[in-house]
């Protein structure tokens, strides 16, 4: 089967909603039809600063959110970046491909630094070390959200890049965003998306929180002042997250949520959206609690998934080598 891989930073104890609906739902219908490589990203991480335990301790609360989601690490390799030493090795052979001002225009790395969070050398790179994580792999497409399009841009650039310079060697990967699941926004200010450093605690939703502050989250989000529910982004933004959220989690077609609703009130449509929300919610934090009690499985799953993940790394770094022109070590 073709190749697939994803990943996410373990930047916080728990994946929000647009993680899981952007990103995770879509792995885990992906595993049935390919080879999927699933993976936390902690070297991604250390751009920002944390505490050492935090980080561990939230590297494996990732991991096992994957798997709490529906991934089966029997099927995915589910991995750690940082355990495949070859991840930061082509990442240096990437940053030697791209130009300075080609980093600089990225524009996660001008948000950032527009914010004022302070720049080290890791948040500009970072772009390339994801091109790494994705060309080692041979990956044919990669499931994210709409927030990853630009960082998939360069990867695919780099690549054709390496391959004129060098001869053929990377695979020039597909971009697989599915289309309104990839943007889910945050509760409180609709038109910017959820997500864990940008939204406020009652804008976001956060799969390990307690159900009732979650449904209660829902009801208090920020719809408009006229009383039609019906899909519009661009008039009707924080409706139209609603409907979208109702409509992956029910897998009911948003054109027949609309219909469902007519002549309805916003208060019916966060009631059910908060009960689909929460019928999610429950069965994922109980085997999130199985999991974590359980931490020598979940380091023998993620042993087991480095293994199969290293197989792939060496034979690419290899070619990579060659191809760039480093002696081959005895
Ligand atoms: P990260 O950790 O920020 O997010 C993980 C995944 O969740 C998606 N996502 C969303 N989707 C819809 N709506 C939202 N509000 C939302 N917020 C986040 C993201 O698009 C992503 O799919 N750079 C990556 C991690 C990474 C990676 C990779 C991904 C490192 N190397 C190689 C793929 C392939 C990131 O920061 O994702």
């Amino acid at each position: 089967a073709p190749r697939i891989l994803s990943g996410m930073q373990p930047t916080s104890d728990s994946l929000h909603l647009g993680n899981y609906l952007g990103a995770l739902v879509n792995w885990v219908t992906l595993q049935d039809e390919f080879d999927a490589y699933y993976f936390v990203a902690d070297l991604h991480a250390l751009t920002v600063p944390t505490d050492p335990a935090v980080l561990r301790a939230r590297t494996r609360a990732t991991a096992a959110q994957f798997i709490a989601g529906g991934v089966d690490p029997e099927r995915s390799a589910v991995f750690c970046q940082s355990h495949i030493t070859e991840h930061a090795e082509l990442g240096w052979v990437m940053n030697c491909l791209t130009a300075d001002g080609e980093a600089r225009r990225m524009t996660q790395f001008k948000d950032k630094t527009a914010k004022g969070q302070n720049a080290n050398v890791g948040l500009l790179t970072y772009p390339m070390l994801m091109a790494a994580d994705i060309l080692m792999y041979d990956a044919a497409f990669v499931p994210v959200g709409e927030d990853q399009r630009q960082h998939l841009e360069i990867t695919r650039d780099l690549a054709t890049r390496f391959n004129t310079r060098f001869g053929e060697a990377l695979v020039v990967p597909e971009p697989y965003i599915v289309k309104g699941a990839a943007k889910i926004q945050d509760l409180q200010e609709p038109t910017a998306k959820m997500s864990k450093t940008g939204s406020s605690p009652k804008g976001l939703i956060d799969l390990m929180q307690d159900p009732a502050k979650i449904a209660k989250n829902i009801r208090s989000a920020v719809t408009d002042t006229d009383a039609e529910i019906r899909y519009d982004v661009d008039t009707k933004p924080g409706v139209s997250n609603l409907l979208v959220i109702h409509s992956i989690l029910s897998g009911t077609p948003v054109p027949e949520l609309e219909a469902a609703f007519a002549g309805r009130g916003y208060g019916d449509l966060k009631k059910e959206v908060a009960d689909v929300v929460v019928a999610a919610v429950e069965p994922f934090q109980a085997r999130m609690r199985e999991l974590l009690d359980d931490p020598a499985e979940l380091d023998r799953i993620l042993a087991s998934g480095a293994e199969r993940a290293r197989v792939v790394a060496r034979a690419t770094m290899e070619r990579v080598r060659d191809r760039v022109g480093l002696l081959p070590s005895a």
